[in-house]
């Protein structure tokens, strides 16, 4: 099982879908094994987005991501990596297609409502800014036996 970091971005909690993003990773089948709501400190803003500190839109994607509350969550399941950024959409809500998140609620790459770790390497670098081994809990879902081949 893989486990994958997830967080509902500023405007994505404004616009009020929180639920709607947990509601559709729940639906897939995934697991939610953390979460948490928060503003998120300087610090861990950087180490999040570190791969882009170079980057033109590095100083704008940290006041955006600093604008508001943000809801973290790790999730679990088979391949939760790859299925979780595929449910999201691609980073550009322009070309994110239909039924993902980002194709169906977002408009511009700056206001993109949500991030997905983009590998396990990332997920496991992310979890680990943001949650503790003790905030990941273990549970069995009821419908796991029927989730999996
Ligand atoms: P995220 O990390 O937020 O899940 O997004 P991503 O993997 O799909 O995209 P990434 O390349 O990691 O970019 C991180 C966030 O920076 C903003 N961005 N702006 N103006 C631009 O050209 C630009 N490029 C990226 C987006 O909000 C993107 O989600
Ligand atoms: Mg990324």
């Amino acid at each position: 099982m893989e486990r994958t970091f997830v967080m509902v971005k500023p405007d994505g909690v404004q616009r009020g879908l929180v639920g709607e993003a947990v509601g559709r990773l729940e639906s897939k089948g995934l697991k939610l094994v953390a979460a948490r709501f928060e503003l998120m400190p300087d610090k861990c803003v950087i180490e999040q987005y570190k791969e882009h500190q170079q980057k033109p839109f590095f100083n704008s994607l940290k006041k955006y991501i600093m604008s508001g509350p943000v809801f973290l969550m790790v999730w679990e399941g088979k391949n939760a990596v790859k299925i979780v950024r595929t449910v999201i959409g691609a980073t550009n809500p322009a070309e994110a297609a239909p039924g993902t998140i980002r194709g169906d609620f977002g408009l511009d790459i700056g206001r993109n409502v949500i991030h997905a770790s983009d590998s396990v390497e990332s997920a496991n670098r992310e979890i680990a800014i943001h949650f503790t081994a003790d905030n990941l809990v273990s549970y069995t879902r009821i419908d796991e036996p029927v989730l999996y081949e």
